[in-house]
């Protein structure tokens, strides 16, 4: 776990940043099952408390390697560079804006840059996040209400899964269900 910097007071809030900001903002797309939603759902609750964007510390991943599934050596640069990347650049541009704020200086070009690339930035760490607390050892079965959800808009998991492993291989970021 490495220490990043402090952060400063601000009121983070986890869905501002994946709604509020474009989603495909970093590479990795999300396509397994090996996805524990009971567990995603459990931690949306204390995500924002526990999140790099509040601590300013990269969270510790409970998982370094999914054997037959994905290996230290792929896991480890989203976790070292993108993560660990997103999350710094986040909050140096938390701190850029906060000292072009208080110096006055009027820059609109500027200030615009810094705050999209902020909230890239904390989409990226969120994203990350969410994908790393959601690992799991051994691949599991929706939960019924999101298995009911998915088959209510999509026919059967089956052809939501075909669907999102579609999309997300031709995606240059993210898919996300949400
Ligand atoms: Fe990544």
């Amino acid at each position: 776990m490495a220490k990043i910097s402090t952060p400063n007071s601000k009121n983070i809030s986890k869905r501002k940043f994946i709604s509020g900001g474009a989603l495909a903002t970093t590479a990795a797309a999300v396509t397994s099952f090996n996805i524990n939603t009971s567990s995603v759902n459990a931690q949306t609750a204390s995500i924002d408390a526990s999140s790099g964007l509040k601590t300013g510390i990269m969270k510790p991943m409970t998982y370094t390697e999914l054997p037959g599934f994905l290996s230290a050596a792929q896991i480890a640069p989203h976790y070292n560079n993108h993560y660990g990347g997103a999350l710094k650049g986040h909050l140096d541009l938390d701190k850029q804006i906060d000292e072009m704020t208080a110096s006055g200086m009027r820059n609109g070009a500027a200030y615009a840059t810094m705050q999209c690339g902020h909230t890239m930035r904390g989409n990226s760490t969120l994203l990350h996040e969410v994908f790393f607390d959601g690992m799991t050892a051994s691949a599991s079965d929706p939960a019924a209400n999101i298995r009911a959800v998915i088959e209510a808009h999509f026919g059967s998991l089956e052809k939501w899964q075909a669907d999102f492993a579609a999309a997300s291989g031709t995606a240059s970021g993210w898919s996300v269900l949400k």
